[in-house]
């Protein structure tokens, strides 16, 4: 069996989703697979190149995963012609920037959600990559998660009859640092606004695919956010001001009638059954999704519930749901890089592309916009501009910076 190396790039690997995620639970564990077996027998094994700024830092992590390569000269590790993929999992912020770079290196384009934090942004860097006829690829994990996928099955068994409405929960008590006994879990760029941060933009770019692959596309949005701890503690010990939405309420119409509410909070405490909860009802049955459980309820097994305020419930609501089998799923992060690779080296189909990740960061827009202006925003289909696109490639560039970008599509 004839085996090919595949040399990815890696930046950003130093954080949060980059080392579990896509370094951990993906790349290396596909090499620790074996690599990838493509259709024709070939075996594909990644050799990946972690670039990052803090060169102790990287090379800790190089050293500690067996990785050999690793570098803090992004521009050397771009001309390397060896290399085919670029990825990135830095803060949103730099990601356009970064991904033109890496484009107009040549290199196949996979990253986080979202693309970009402005849509002018996100599609200048379609168009560029269109142009240059260069794979490319964005995540959208929870399309993967093995609670969504049960959704899925049920969807197109016709469990739900005509779909009706969804009620999305998500978030949970994010510590503001405050205490030093309870240090905060997520970086604090989040809660800065001139950094990119912000509920809306990180979590409705991800509410874009889910609401349009299972439930119908998005037609409209109305949305409500909020800055609900005005002040956190970053990873210095310095108090900051949080100038982003920590919290965030909307509500969106679909294609085929279906209304769908998610509410998403950092600053709320768990009393469900996970950290995201998707209810799905039809006329047919329903169906309550976490990350990994599904539970469904059909019209025969639905109670018939009497408001009585004067005696305590006799109803186990709960008890009347039904458990979806598990399945053998593996890590979401892990099957769409073996997708995108399968993409890239054997041209297999992929369809989480940057214009997908462009539609997530349309939806952020649309979302900051009836929030500002507190009225209900239309979701029109997002065209690629043809002709356009090649002239919009050249200013690329000399793009502007990066607070000025932030700033044309920010609340
Ligand atoms: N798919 C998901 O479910 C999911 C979840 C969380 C975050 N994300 C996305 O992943 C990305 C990273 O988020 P995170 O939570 O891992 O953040 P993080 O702060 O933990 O990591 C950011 C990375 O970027 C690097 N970085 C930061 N500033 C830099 C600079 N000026 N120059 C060079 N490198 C710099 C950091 O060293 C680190 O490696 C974001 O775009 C976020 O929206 C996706």
């Amino acid at each position: 069996m004839t085996t090919k190396r595949l040399g990815i790039i890696m930046h950003g690997v130093t954080g949060r989703m980059g080392t579990n995620q896509h370094l951990v639970r993906s790349v290396l564990a596909i090499m620790q697979d074996g690599g990838i077996v493509l259709k024709d027998g070939t075996r594909v094994m990644p050799d990946p190149i972690l670039v990052g700024r803090n060169g102790k830092k990287i090379e800790e992590l190089a050293k500690k995963h067996g990785v050999k390569r690793w570098t803090t000269d992004l521009t050397k590790a771009l001309a390397n012609k060896d290399d085919a993929i670029f990825f990135d999992s830095g803060t949103t912020q730099m990601r356009p920037d970064l991904l033109t770079k890496a484009i107009k290196a040549g290199k196949h384009i996979y990253c986080e959600k979202p693309i970009a934090t402005d849509l002018k942004a996100a599609m200048k860097v379609c168009a560029l990559a269109k142009k240059a006829g260069l794979k490319n690829g964005v995540v959208q994990d929870k399309l993967f998660l093995p609670g969504l996928l049960k959704l899925k099955e049920l969807r197109e068994q016709g469990f739900f009859g005509r779909m009706l409405n969804v009620q999305g929960d998500f978030g949970y008590w994010v510590f503001a640092g405050d205490d030093p006994s309870q240090p905060p879990q997520r970086p604090s760029w989040n809660y800065r606004d001139e950094d990119g941060g912000g509920i809306i933009l990180d979590m409705v770019c991800h509410w874009r695919y889910v609401l349009d692959s299972l439930f119908g596309e998005v037609k409209s949005v109305s949305c409500i956010g909020a800055t609900q701890l005005p002040a956190r503690v970053d990873e210095a010990g310095k108090t900051y001001k949080a100038t982003a939405d920590d919290a965030a309420y909307a509500t969106f119409e679909l294609a085929g009638g279906v209304l769908a509410h998610i509410n998403m909070s950092w600053t709320t405490r768990v009393y469900r059954d996970d950290l995201v909860t998707f209810q799905v009802n039809g006329t047919e049955g329903s169906a309550v999704a976490g990350l990994t459980e599904c539970v469904k309820q059909s019209r025969k097994e639905t109670p018939r519930p009497v408001w009585n305020p004067d005696q305590k419930q006799t109803i186990d609501f709960r008890g009347g749901w039904q458990k979806v089998p598990d399945k053998n799923y593996d890590n979401g992060f892990k099957v769409q890089w073996e997708m995108f690779i399968r993409h890239v080296m054997e041209n297999a189909p992929y369809k989480y592309d940057l214009v997908e990740g462009a539609k997530g960061v349309q939806l952020v827009e649309a979302a900051l916009k009836s929030w500002k202006q507190r009225r209900t925003i239309d979701v029109p289909k997002l065209k690629m501009p043809a002709g356009g696109a090649k002239k919009a490639a050249p200013k690329k560039s000399k793009s502007k910076p990066k607070s000025k970008a932030k700033k044309g599509g920010r609340r």
